[in-house]
């Protein structure tokens, strides 16, 4: 008669021909058998001799697995008695006692569970585009084919090959001084902004900065502006800080600071995009962003100043920064590298009132740290090199090339249907949709036949807008204009859209 260890043993199946070691099989089929309880703790196992015969395996194999199996305390060895299933596991229960020990998924939780400020994230989408996919009109993103690789590479390998201390440590909290001193100096000449190196705090990515000064600035409650139709990921992390949001609608000026004033006079906090209001692409005019300062000066109230293309303006005048006008110090100033660089580098900054330095490092230093040294460093290198200013100088000529090309494209092939606005600046233009359509289900069919849009609808809170499409050109090389609107038409026409426009 056989153990009841022996039974089991026997049972056991080798496949000789997988790329598996037969010991490792071994192994997992034991261990399985242990875990899933059906060898209990105790079980006497037959010896390597008969086991080596039953499975024709040699002893060498069988030790092997053995001793690995001890190891983890599977198994036990005593000296002269032989080896027995370890106690340890005993009380792991059987497979489906297993399969009810899974940890909940979030599905399974009650809101209850978690925090309350956690419900502000609901549906918020977290997956990225495939940057296969070519027929993505996705706004944010720029054109990787033109990024100077090789410039960029010799930049940050000049930085690994001969790594410094301070390359692998911690960093300067506030990031790398090279890189604050050349933001200092490029805003200077760009955006008209008079600041030292010090006032700049090298984050994240701009979302980042934007978590940050909710946290550093917002009390539960607290009334904050926002733009309507805005920036949807600012005002989730001003939101979840437990402000309320006040939605301002945009004329032609921008921001409608009479309605602030009619309806909360004393906000907390305005977020804006002056430079290319986002998504509508506006400009804040002079006499707005006089009266803007005016009201933060007056109310003691906090102006964040989006500005994350302003790089890509390709007509119209391009004012300086809010933060340049500003005299009584109520304006952040934020910048990022994501669009006129690349988003996976992960860089931007913050330009910050005196007084607010410290306070905001010292959240900065409970909630992360500084950015990698390493890629502060090459983009210091970049920007001190004058290679930043070529890039936007080539990136801002190319961009213009291929909104021109596929709004062409789109008058040619979709002009019955599409009312296209072209744009002075940014990165996206604005296909306005006949009016009965629901621009949110088309850009949902749209993303289900491979093409990627957004639905201006998602960036409205109170103040709707006929329905439209962000179809951005900056990924878009002008020689696949014409492919990509065909692939786009056709989705339409599959979809059953392109018959009620005509
Ligand atoms: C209006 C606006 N601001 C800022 C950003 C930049 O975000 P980040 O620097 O975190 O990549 C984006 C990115 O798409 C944006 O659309």
């Amino acid at each position: 008669m056989k153990s009841p260890a022996g039974l089991l043993l026997s049972a056991i199946e080798l496949d000789r021909a997988s790329t598996i070691p037969l010991y490792r099989q071994l192994y997992l089929q034991i261990r399985k058998q242990i875990l899933s309880g059906k060898m209990q703790g105790g079980v006497r196992l037959p010896s390597t001799r008969t086991l080596s015969q039953e499975l024709a395996l040699s002893r060498i194999t069988i030790l092997n697995a053995f001793d690995q199996l001890i190891a983890e305390g599977f198994l036990a060895s005593r000296t002269g008695a032989g080896t027995y299933v370890g106690n340890e596991w005993e009380r792991r229960g059987t497979a489906d006692e297993e399969q009810q020990r899974q940890p909940p998924r979030l599905s399974d939780l009650s809101q209850s569970m978690l925090s309350l400020r956690s419900r502000h994230f609901r549906g918020v989408s977290y997956t990225d585009w495939d940057p296969a996919t070519p027929t993505s009109f996705l706004p944010s993103h720029s054109s990787y084919d033109a990024f100077p690789l090789a410039v960029w590479r010799r930049l940050m390998n000049r930085h690994l090959l001969k790594p410094t201390k301070a390359m692998l440590g911690y960093g300067e909290l506030q990031g790398l001084q090279a890189l604050r001193v050349a933001i200092a100096e490029y805003v200077f000449d760009a955006r008209g902004i008079d600041c030292s190196a010090e006032q700049v705090v090298i984050v994240s990515g701009a979302q980042q900065a934007f978590n940050l000064l909710g946290m550093l600035l917002l009390n539960p409650q607290d009334s904050v502006w926002m733009e309507d139709p805005g920036h949807i990921a600012a005002r989730i992390a001003l939101q979840a800080q437990g402000a309320q949001v006040i939605p301002l609608r945009i004329d032609e000026q921008g921001i409608d600071l009479r309605q602030g004033l009619a309806e909360c006079p004393d906000a907390r906090l305005v977020f804006t995009t002056p430079s290319r209001q986002h998504p509508l692409g506006v400009t804040m005019s002079y006499a707005r962003r006089q009266a803007l300062i005016d009201w933060a000066a007056q109310y003691q109230s906090w102006i964040i100043e989006d500005d994350c293309d302003s790089e890509f303006r390709y007509s119209g005048r391009l004012l300086p920064a809010l933060y340049a006008m500003d005299r009584m110090a109520r304006v952040i100033y934020v910048g990022t590298f994501s669009k006129v660089l690349f988003p996976s580098l992960r860089l931007g900054y913050v330009i910050l009132p005196q007084a607010l330095i410290e306070p905001f490092c010292t959240l900065r230093a409970v909630m992360d740290r500084s950015p990698p040294t390493l890629l502060q460093a090459t983009t210091a290198d970049f920007m001190r090199e004058g290679h930043f200013l070529g890039h936007i100088r080539r990136m801002r000529a190319l961009y213009q090339a291929r909104q021109q090309a596929l709004v062409e494209q789109l008058q040619r092939q979709l002009g019955g249907f599409f009312n296209i606005t072209p744009v002075d600046a940014g990165m996206h233009l604005i296909a306005w949709l006949p009016p009965t359509l629901d621009d949110d289900a088309i850009a949902r069919e749209l993303a289900r036949h491979n093409i990627h849009t957004y639905a201006l609808s998602d960036y409205c809170l109170e103040h709707a807008l006929p329905p439209a499409l962000l179809i951005g050109f900056a990924g878009t090389p002008e020689s696949q204009a014409q492919e990509r609107v065909e692939a786009l038409a056709r989705a339409l026409s599959q979809m059953g859209y392109l018959q009620q426009a005509t």
